[in-house]
């Protein structure tokens, strides 16, 4: 074997797997009411960013040859129904607008569509009388949410709150409101993760009465469901499917990949990227050599797609 590792010539055109900046879709977070970037403890690098830092990190990201952003909006009042979420002013809708104008379609635009951030409950849907979650009541805020996204200039959504029938609710709202070439990115088998830890921080999310999400979102114990999901959601219309976390599920990357013909996503999420920050600053690893060796296993297990909030650093070094 080792005749063919001898130099790194050799090495490099043998390789198996080649992470490319196109790879890499860069997650970003806009709040209302700042007028400068905040940066977030727990993600080091990774700002609240306001309009106009977004749509100029944007366009930097653009420069370095990365294809694709998802948004996530930080608004600066929550309600119940996180009216936020699909206000025409809403801050996605803000800042959605001003990436169209600035980037027309150098980027591709991905609005995360979900209620966390904008409820002040911090589920990811409306509540019942009981406090459960009300999975269909949900489905019309998701629709809401789709429209306001499509009419501020996304190029698709990102419907990441595992409400059942989400895909199928949205294709139908998106179509009827003469949006038909706007995309779904399902995140489709999402799983109840203690790894989401940073990012609740970076949208300042607390659920209500010590919640968590474990009564929509998958439990992690479970591979074969997660393609029942998968189905379900390519059935339903979705145009990409992603695994989320990334590193955790690289079985069920792998498994989605065979199962599907549709492109796989993965989200390599705050507390992975947290995990090599925290550690490299200690010295106790060498980060960019770790980040890079994690998303080339993503991309190596079947991914398609990595978002990742390594992705600016490391289009630095791969180049486009
Ligand atoms: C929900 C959402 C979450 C993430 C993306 N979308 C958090 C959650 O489900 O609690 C997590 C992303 C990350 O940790 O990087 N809208």
């Amino acid at each position: 074997m080792r005749r063919l590792r001898r130099s790194p010539l050799l090495r490099d055109m043998l390789a198996e797997t080649r992470l490319s900046v196109k790879d890499l879709v860069a997650p970003l977070f806009v709040r209302e009411g700042i007028d400068a970037p905040v940066p977030i403890a727990s993600l080091p690098g990774v700002v609240q960013h306001t309009t106009e830092s977004l749509v100029k990190e944007a366009r930097r990201l653009v420069g370095l040859g990365v294809p694709a952003l998802v948004v996530f909006g930080v608004p600066a009042h929550k309600d119940p129904t996180g009216r936020g979420a699909s206000a025409p002013d809403g801050v996605v809708q803000v800042v959605l607008r001003a990436l169209r104008a600035e980037l027309a379609d150098e980027m591709v635009l991905i609005p995360d569509l979900c209620l966390d951030e904008y409820t002040d409950h911090g589920h990811c849907g409306l509540l019942d009388k009981r406090g459960g979650v009300d999975n269909d009541a949900t489905l019309e805020r998701y629709c809401e949410v789709a429209l306001a996204q499509a009419e501020a200039g996304a190029h698709m959504v990102a419907p990441s709150g595992m409400m059942d029938g989400q895909v199928g609710a949205i294709r139908a709202a998106l179509d009827q409101g003469g949006y038909s070439e706007v995309g779904i990115l399902a995140y489709s088998a999402k799983f109840a993760s203690a790894l989401y830890g940073p990012f609740r921080e970076a949208v300042d999310v607390t659920i209500a009465g010590g919640g968590d999400r474990r009564a929509y979102q998958q439990d992690y114990r479970n591979g074969r469901e997660a393609l029942r999901e998968v189905e379900l959601d390519v059935a339903e219309g979705a145009d990409m499917v992603m695994v989320k976390p990334a590193l955790t599920y690289l079985d069920v990357v792998a498994a989605v990949r065979a199962a599907v013909r549709v492109p796989v996503a993965a989200y390599h999420v705050s507390g992975e990227y947290a995990m090599v920050k925290a550690a490299a600053e200690r010295g106790w690893i060498d980060g960019p050599a770790v980040a890079l060796e994690q998303l080339t296993a993503v991309k190596r297990a079947g991914a398609d797609l990595i978002l990742t909030y390594f992705a600016g650093e490391l289009a630095e070094t791969l180049g486009s």
